[in-house]
């Protein structure tokens, strides 16, 4: 005769099932917090969006660009980290790097390791940098000169023009808007009408400004995408600023392009969740 073996008791106390109902948001608040300093920051990711622009010339169709923003080299976030950052880059092998700004945070002591780390960076068109709002804050001075002993050509209200055979496209590059100085006269006259620009800007809020009204393409950063996004709820920081009008992502205005990328470092607490450290790469294609 085979006898029942006793069935377990898989039955929960009161008291039981309250502790799990107090312990279990608390788990979940602190595995989030953990994630967020912990893992999060540095989880890159490599972005890849195709740009269609009107007018593109033959020779540029497949172009890429490959944009690094808001490194914000500071003890939180130390040198092997910002070197991580280029070399991934590095990998993606672009035709051109461009660098929007913030590339310490509020100490002149991080400007230059920083920028020595960015000299790694190559590619056949070369690297091109604007400034951020805390490079003006640390020193704007310093940065430039930086940028420009690695051999990064810092576009401080300038433009350039590349070549590919009789075919060209414009690059133009404007100092931090919220800083008052961009010189719109010394960025832009000179510009082809009939031929693509694209501008960097640290601001993405200079799609709204008329004086962007012609450039094909502009190339952002500052947002940093909230640092924060979390579900349901979204940025917190979009309560406090009127900076995430664009926060991260394509954008258009007319015929006006804006790439926004949520960069690679952070600022105020040292976290992120929701939105990813972005190496951004951008393919141009012709409309
Ligand atoms: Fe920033």
């Amino acid at each position: 005769m085979v006898k029942n073996s006793p069935v377990p008791d898989f039955s929960f106390s009161r008291r039981q099932i309250l502790k799990g109902l107090v312990a279990a948001p608390l788990v979940a608040v602190s595995a989030a917090a953990g994630y967020s300093r912990l893992v999060e920051p540095y989880l890159y990711w490599i972005s890849e969006t195709d740009i269609l622009i009107r007018n593109l010339p033959e020779r540029f169709e497949d172009f890429r660009i490959t944009q690094l923003t808001d490194v914000h080299h500071s003890r939180i976030l130390g040198i092997h980290e910002v070197r991580r950052v280029v070399s991934l880059a590095q990998q993606t092998k672009p035709d051109m790097f461009v660098l929007t700004g913030d590339y310490s945070t509020s100490y002149r002591r991080y400007i230059e390791p920083c920028a020595e780390a960015l000299s790694a960076l190559s590619a056949p068109e070369g690297v091109w940098a604007v400034l951020g709002n805390h490079d003006h804050y640390t020193d704007p001075e310093l940065t430039t000169r930086s940028l420009q002993r690695q051999r990064i050509n810092v576009m401080n209200n300038v433009y350039t023009t590349v070549h590919r055979g009789p075919d060209s496209i414009q690059l133009s590059g404007i100092d931090d808007w919220t800083w008052n100085a961009v010189n719109w006269v010394r960025a832009f006259s000179g510009l082809k009408t009939d031929t693509p620009t694209i501008l960097l800007s640290h601001q993405p809020i200079v799609l709204d400004l008329a004086q962007t009204r012609n450039v094909s393409l502009i190339l952002s950063g500052h947002t940093h995408g909230g640092q924060l996004n979390f579900p349901w709820l979204g940025a917190p920081a979009r309560f406090a600023t009127k900076d995430l009008k664009y926060a991260r992502g394509l954008f258009r205005s007319g015929d006006t392009q804006l790439y926004v990328s949520s960069g690679t470092g952070v600022i105020g607490l040292p976290v992120r969740f929701g939105v990813r450290p972005e190496i951004a790469v951008l393919r141009l294609r012709r409309a």
